[in-house]
């Protein structure tokens, strides 16, 4: 079992900053900007730096058909979540049940045919290709089951690629691409490139190049599919600390029990609807 990789009893709940944030916060000052703050960040970052009680994304009466041979299959019939700021959501549900596009709507990556999609308050339903690649581009992550790697370059090579798309600075490249890599656990294997490195070490880099530009939303699709249970358990430890440091809203789909345990919500699709308490 995975309990150890549990959320401890102050991680973020809506509404809710843990007690240990508050007391940090106050502990720090009247001035939130001082340097007492500073270097209360510096020591425990579990600092209210983020609005948990307003969601990140909001997904309202969505649909999603798609027309197949002169028939309309409808895939999605109807979803409504949220994902607030620090949780880490999963959605469950047999293969074929909707998953993936309902993840790729959520990531700006494709439409629906109805409903509303809000991220940070931009309206994904309305918004051109431009609008959605640009955001998607700047704060938006995106982990794949099949690690998506360059196979040409090298693990520091491939975080370098998604900061140079981002658009940050050359002069900030180093700094976090070593952040970045020391955090999934690979800074002895950044040279390496994909083929020199196992399963569970390529989804980390995947993990890494996600993360690099610091977006407000990670979303992985089955990230622990292809990987044995220790290495999955590795995978979800890193989420948990992503979200913890790096102040990361996760939602990743998954068919695994025990990688369910560790979620903050889960969500159960069934033929293109959520069933359970997450229906209607
Ligand atoms: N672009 C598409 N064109 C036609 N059918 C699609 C398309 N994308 C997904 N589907 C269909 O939608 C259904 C749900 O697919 P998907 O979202 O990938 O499910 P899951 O990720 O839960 O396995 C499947 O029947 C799939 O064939
Ligand atoms: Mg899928």
């Amino acid at each position: 079992m995975m309990s150890w990789l549990r959320r401890k009893a102050s991680a973020a709940v809506p509404g809710e900053p843990s007690a240990a944030a508050a007391g940090t916060a106050e502990a720090a000052g009247e001035n939130p900007d001082g340097g007492a703050l500073a270097a209360a960040v510096a020591e425990d970052r579990e600092l209210p730096e983020v609005d948990t009680s307003t969601p990140l994304l909001t997904v309202r009466g969505v649909e999603r058909s798609f027309s197949v041979g002169g028939d309309t299959l409808h895939v999605l019939k109807g979803i409504n979540m949220e994902l607030y700021p620090l949780q880490l959501v999963m959605l469950k549900g047999r293969s074929g049940s909707g998953k993936t596009t309902l993840l790729n709507l959520i990531g700006g990556l494709d439409q629906p045919n109805r409903g509303e999609i809000l991220f940070k308050g931009h309206p994904f339903h309305s918004s051109s290709d431009d609008k959605r690649t640009y955001i998607r581009r700047q704060d938006i992550g995106f982990i794949f089951q099949s690690f998506a790697l360059m196979p040409l370059l090298s693990a520091w090579e491939n975080v370098e690629l998604s900061l140079r798309m981002a658009g940050v600075p050359r002069s900030q490249w180093k700094g976090r691409i070593a952040h970045c890599l020391e955090l999934v656990g690979l800074t002895k294997r950044m040279h390496h490139r994909p083929f020199e490195l196992s399963g569970g070490e390529q989804q980390r880099v995947a993990i890494a190049k996600a993360i690099a530009h610091k977006p407000s939303l990670l979303l992985a699709d089955e990230p622990t599919a292809e990987l044995d249970s220790q290495m999955g358990a590795q995978v979800m430890a890193v989420f948990r600390e992503i979200i913890r440091t790096e102040r990361t809203t996760i939602c990743m789909t998954t068919h695994d029990q025990t990688i369910m345990e560790v979620a903050d919500r889960v969500f159960e699709m069934v033929d293109g609807k959520f069933v359970g308490r997450d229906a209607g």
